[in-house]
């Protein structure tokens, strides 16, 4: 009697384990996504993407600026400029323009409301999002050259960091 109770114990018990699995094997299968859906996903963001996101609130939509961004505010600092290429962004180096958004602003007399992004961006997301603010330079010229042929020139003793520096 006892061995009839304990073999059916065990029945039961694998009755329901075999239960389980076939209910497992109901379940939707999982599809992997397609290699475009997971670049949608995971890939790496645009320049223009990080502009959006993380720039255009103060710099403006398109990188126009604030309006007074040559005026100090009452605590000496300065609004956003334009990064369109109506400012002097152009002026500076690809090194210095990368230390600028990695940094912060220039941290001069009262500081600078340019926060810094080196925690917040990689080494390649700084540079996609520089690349994408020239990308606004577009058929503005001084004396002639594009201004973005200028600040190559300006850049060509002062590159972007390495990587892994
Ligand atoms: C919280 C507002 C704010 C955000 C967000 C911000 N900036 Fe700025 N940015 C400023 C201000 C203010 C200045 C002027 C700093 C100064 O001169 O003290 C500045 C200056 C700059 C300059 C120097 C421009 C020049 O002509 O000298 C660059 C380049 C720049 N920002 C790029 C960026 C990029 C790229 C992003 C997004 C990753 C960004 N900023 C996000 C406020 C901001």
């Amino acid at each position: 009697m006892r061995r009839w109770i304990q073999t059916s114990v065990v029945m039961v018990m694998w009755l329901g384990w075999l239960g389980l699995i076939a209910a497992c094997g109901d379940s939707e299968p999982v599809v992997a996504p397609t290699p475009e859906q997971s670049s949608t996903v995971s890939g790496p963001r645009t320049g223009s993407q990080i502009f959006a996101s993380t720039c255009a609130a103060c710099h403006g939509a398109d990188g126009e600026g604030a309006d007074n961004w040559m005026v100090r505010d009452d605590d000496g600092r300065l609004p956003p400029p334009p990064l369109n290429g109506d400012g002097h962004t152009w002026h500076h180096s690809d090194g210095v323009l990368f230390g600028i958004v990695s940094e912060g602003g220039l941290g001069l007399g009262a500081g600078s409301n340019m926060p810094a992004f080196k925690d917040e961006l990689t080494r390649d997301e700084i540079i996609a999002v520089l690349e994408y603010v020239k990308s606004l330079w577009e058929g503005k010229e001084v004396d002639g050259v594009p201004i973005a042929q200028h600040q190559r020139e300006f850049s060509e003793t002062d590159p972007y960091p390495q990587s892994g520096s």
